[in-house]
This record gives C-alpha cells, structure tokens and sequence, in this order.
C-alpha cells in the first residue's frame, strides 16, 4: 500500500479560497509512491474534486452521518459522500468528540456507515494532555479502537486507516517525538490485531500520525517504521508548505 498524506482543511476557507488553494494544489507533482486525499469542508467536495480529480488527487470528507438515511436534519450520508467522488472520510477526530461529543459508539456506526458505502474510514485516536500526563495514553487507544473498530460489517476484508493525533499536539506547534510512534505502533497493532487478525493489520492497515505536522517534522515521521503517513491540517492551507511535506514522504 502507498503511504497516504491527508489535508484536513476544517472549517477554515471561505469558498473563493478553497478554489485558490485547490487550484494551486492541482499543480503539486504527486510522487508515484505516495496518495494525497483533500478534505475540504461539506459544501464545497464536489467543486474541489472537479479541481483536482484529474492530477491523482483523492476526495476525503471531515464527517459521516451515523446512519444510511431518513429523517436526520443536517446531516450527509455515506451514499451521499460516495456519489460526489469521495473515498476517504475521517471519522471521530478529536474535534468531533469534544465539541458535538461524538462518542465511541457513534464513531463504531459512523465506520460502519462507511463500508456501507465503499468508504475507506481514517479513524482519528489520541489522548487528551491530562491522560498524557497520566500515564494512560495506551489504555486510551486501546479503548477507542476497540470500542471504535467492534463487530465492523466491513473489517477485516477492506482498508482502515487510522490516524494517531494526541489532542495536546493538534494546531499547538508540539508535537510527539517521532521515534515514539514506533511504540504507538505496537499499542495501535495489538488492538487490532485483538480484535481482527496479524494478517489483517499487515495488509489493509495504515498508520499515520498527526498533530503539528509541517515540513520541518514531516521527514522524521514518514521515516519511521510502521507510519505510513500523515494527517496534516495547519501546515495543508498552505500550497508551498504542503508540497514540501509530500515531497518528504517520497
Ligand atoms: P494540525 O491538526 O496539523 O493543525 O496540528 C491536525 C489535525 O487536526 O488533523
């Protein structure tokens, strides 16, 4: 599998600018080896795949409803998200669960709602600075994936990604030392593994880490065994610096 960089715009760009962003990504020489997905926010997906589509660029959505379809105001289904090209969506990042206190059932339904719908999920894990200081950081993504990845329809005969981002390194500018991933790795594989299989994880899943990644850092994370990418917000608004990154993951 390729390693896979993720530019996770948020809720940041008005619509004249996330045309200029995506028309200046458009021009960034994607590396054989490597995927790029962009996940702009929900109105403006299907604008910024026409953009992009054509130079490799694949189409990822910050959010997924929990359930297929019907009367749930406000919110996007899986078959929605699917139908306007995209392939990738992140499920319960950090944001999610503080701000709309998304839970770890819902992230399960929402993972659901994407093999549902052909969707490779990138399932966001990490804990919060007191759990760090806590000494409590494994327990804390062994809980969420288990609870996140259980009695999954589509696992383990799809793709997963899931995504490392403590929330005290997330938009801070501090960020995990890169060799440690090494050791979430091992926490993040047994999880898995507990609940699917060895063969499983080696073949279908990739791990990537994010949280003040730019493109000073990006180079020692790529580097290390088990990641296999990044998930970039901040340092993704900007072309030039983005196109740095990928051009370190190559
Ligand atoms: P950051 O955010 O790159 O701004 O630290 C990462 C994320 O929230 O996915």
């Amino acid at each position: 599998m390729k390693k896979i960089i993720v530019a996770n715009w948020k809720m940041n760009l008005s619509f004249q600018k996330t045309k200029q962003l995506a028309e200046r990504y458009r021009k960034i020489k994607i590396p054989k080896s490597v995927e790029i997905a962009v996940a702009p926010s929900f109105p403006f997906l299907f604008e910024v795949n026409r953009i992009v589509k054509h130079e490799g660029f694949k189409l990822a959505s910050q959010n997924i409803a929990a359930q297929a379809e019907g009367a749930y105001t406000g919110e996007v289904s899986g078959s929605m998200l699917h139908e306007i090209g995209c392939q990738y969506v992140i499920v319960g990042h950090s944001e999610r669960r503080l701000y709309v206190s998304e839970s770890d059932e819902m992230i399960n339904k929402k993972v659901n709602q994407c093999y549902h719908n052909n969707l490779i999920p990138i399932l966001c894990v990490g804990e919060s600075l007191q759990e760090n200081k806590d000494g409590q950081r494994d327990s804390v993504l062994v809980k969420q994936i288990q609870r996140a990845l259980d009695k999954v329809d589509g696992l383990p005969e799809n793709q997963l990604v899931v995504a490392y981002e403590p929330v005290w390194a997330i938009g801070s500018g501090q960020y995990v030392e890169p060799e440690q991933m090494q050791e979430v790795q091992r926490v993040i594989k047994r999880a898995v593994v507990s609940l699917y299989s060895e063969k499983f994880y080696d073949e279908k899943v990739r791990l990537l880490y994010g949280g003040s990644v730019n493109s000073v850092n990006a180079k020692a994370f790529i580097n290390q065994p088990g990641v296999d990418g990044l998930l970039v917000a901040t340092a993704s608004l900007e072309a030039e610096m983005f196109e740095d990154i990928i051009n370190q993951a190559s």
